[in-house]
C-alpha cells in the first residue's frame, strides 16, 4: 500500500463530530514501515489531536523514532498544510529533507520538505553550549 493510500484509508476513521473535517496522515519510518493516524476531536476542543500526531504516536509506539516521508489528506479545496504544532512534532523525528505530501480527496497534491515547512525550527542544539 502506498503512503497516500494509507492516509486516505485511515481518514475514513477520523473522529471529527465538531469540525466535520476529517484528516488522515501516514508516515513512513526508516525501516520502511507505514504508520497511520487520523484526527480525534474532543468536546473539550483543545484536547483534540491531529492526524499527524496520531501517525507519529503509532510509529513511536511500534518502537521506531525516525520518519522519512509523510502524507496528509483531507477533503479540502486545496491541500491542507500541517498545523504549527504538528510541524514541530514532525521535526522531532524527521530530517529537514523529509518530503511531506499534502493531498485532497479529489486528487490534488503538493509536496514540500520539512525544512521548508518549519524554517528556524527549535532544536536540542538551542539548549546546548551555554
Ligand atoms: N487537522 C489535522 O488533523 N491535521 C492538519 O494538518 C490540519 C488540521 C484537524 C484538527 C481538527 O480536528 C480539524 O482538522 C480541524 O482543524
Amino acid at each position: 500500500m502506498s503512503l497516500l493510500d494509507a492516509a486516505r484509508a485511515v481518514r475514513e476513521n477520523a473522529y471529527a463530530p465538531y469540525s466535520h473535517f476529517k484528516v488522515g496522515a501516514a508516515v513512513r519510518s526508516a525501516s520502511g514501515e507505514i504508520y497511520s493516524g487520523c484526527n480525534v476531536e474532543n468536546v473539550a476542543y483543545p484536547e483534540g489531536t491531529c492526524a499527524e500526531a496520531g501517525a507519529i504516536a503509532a510509529m513511536v509506539a511500534a518502537g521506531e523514532s525516525e520518519l522519512v516521508e509523510v502524507c496528509v489528506i483531507a477533503d479540502a479545496a486545496t491541500p491542507v498544510t500541517p498545523c504549527g504544532g504538528c510541524r514541530q512534532k514532525m521535526a522531532e523525528f524527521g530530517r529537514g529533507n523529509v518530503p511531506i505530501t499534502m493531498a485532497t480527496v479529489d486528487g490534488a497534491s503538493t509536496e514540500i520538505t520539512l525544512a521548508d515547512l518549519l524554517p528556524g525550527a527549535f532544536t536540542a542544539a538551542h539548549m546546548e553550549g551555554k
